[in-house]
């Protein structure tokens, strides 16, 4: 850990905790904030120092940028605390490097890599008592970084707030997840931003999701937006399919989330010998396969949603419901990454980070 970096940290602590307010046994997802907040400023064209201070509101002008033209970006992360109270994070820098990949696309500075990390591991340090431990909680850690600068008009902002907030959180899926194979609305298109996380690609969902939801569907799987005929990603998650004992999931693009979990799957999924394929998948090979019986398996992958199996999903007006499988590979591949998150298991892969 880089000593001059922390050391020129500002630490403000809060003078009262709220973690006693918190009923840690009905968390529910993102609804609790912790106690304390890092924040750093973008001015005069280079970051300031981060400083972590109490959690509260920020005030903005009206004609902040990010109001208007939606600069604006964030990131999905996990804090576990293991048996003997490690603080541990999965794959951070892998977030890091997205953030700002995610940045360059929507014309935001970039964040140093050692703000971002030193910033997070100091935050983690200071609210870790709000780290849960049960089964499927965690810390849900939010980085995400906007435009403050003011000014209508239409081009990148002077300013910008950089800020990493904490929750502790349980699983984002309370019940079974039944999709809807969309075919009018896009999520994404060539050129586009749907590889980056701004915060515009989960506005553009909301309404169509909401169609969905008003069906009966708990999530839109989103298909390409030229011809609609291959599937892509859910709206917080990548998608993978099991025809026949094959895993499949599309290759990243444009257009897709090049999602953490997607890719730690991909390769857990090859070292317990599951053939797995990244291809892209046409709607109706997943139509017939559900229709003669070879679709075993659909699950959705991600930092928020972790392993969600998919019970079923709609298409043009037709649901076809899955097998519930005794040895379905979501319960292990679930198992075996939340192992190596929260140190149940070695981690070979190098991806656990002790704070
Ligand atoms: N796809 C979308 C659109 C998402 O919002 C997320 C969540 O972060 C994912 C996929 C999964 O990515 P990750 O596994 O890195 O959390
Ligand atoms: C995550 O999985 O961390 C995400 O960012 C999804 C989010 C929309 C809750």
């Amino acid at each position: 850990m880089s000593n001059s970096v922390t050391s020129n940290f500002e630490v403000i602590k809060a003078k009262t905790s709220r973690i006693n307010q918190v009923d840690f046994d009905n968390l529910g997802f993102g609804k609790y904030y912790t106690d304390h907040m890092l924040v750093c400023d973008y001015q005069n064209g280079s970051w300031g120092m981060p400083k972590i201070m109490p959690y509260q509101p920020i005030s903005l002008e009206p004609s902040a940028k990010i109001f208007h033209y939606g600069q604006s970006i964030f990131e999905g992360m996990k804090g576990y605390k293991d048996k003997d109270g490690n603080i541990l994070l999965f794959r951070p820098i892998d977030n890091c490097k997205r953030f700002n990949i995610s940045a360059k696309r929507l014309a935001i500075p970039e964040i140093p890599e050692e703000y971002f990390m030193e910033g997070l591991k100091t935050l983690m340090q200071i609210d870790g008592d709000w780290i849960p431990t049960d089964n499927g909680s965690s810390l849900y850690i939010r980085p995400f970084m906007f435009a403050t600068g003011e000014g209508f008009h239409a081009s990148p902002a002077d300013k910008y707030k950089f800020i990493i907030a904490l929750s502790p959180s349980g699983p984002y899926f309370s019940g079974k997840v039944k999709v809807l194979i969309e075919e009018k609305y896009s999520r994404a298109a060539n050129g586009g931003v749907g590889y980056a996380k701004a915060g515009g690609n989960y506005a553009g969902q909301f309404y169509p999701t909401q169609l969905a939801i008003d069906k009966g569907y708990n999530q839109v799987i989103w298909t390409d937006d030229t011809s609609h005929e291959y599937i892509e990603e859910a709206g917080a998650m990548n998608i993978f399919i099991r025809i026949n004992d094959t895993l499949l999931t599309a290759p990243t693009s444009d257009r897709i989330l090049d999602g953490i979990t997607r890719k730690s799957i991909i390769e857990i999924a090859k070292d317990m010998n599951i053939p797995v394929e990244v291809r892209r998948i046409k709607v109706s090979e997943v139509v017939d396969a559900a229709k003669n019986g070879t679709l075993t398996e659909m699950f959705g992958a991600g930092t928020a949603a972790v392993i969600s199996p998919i019970s079923g999903f709609g298409y043009r007006d037709q649901d076809y419901d899955l097998p519930i499988l005794k040895d379905n590979y979501a319960t292990v591949l679930k198992k075996r990454i939340t192992d190596i998150q929260t140190n149940k298991a070695n981690d070979p892969y190098g991806w656990r980070v002790q704070v």
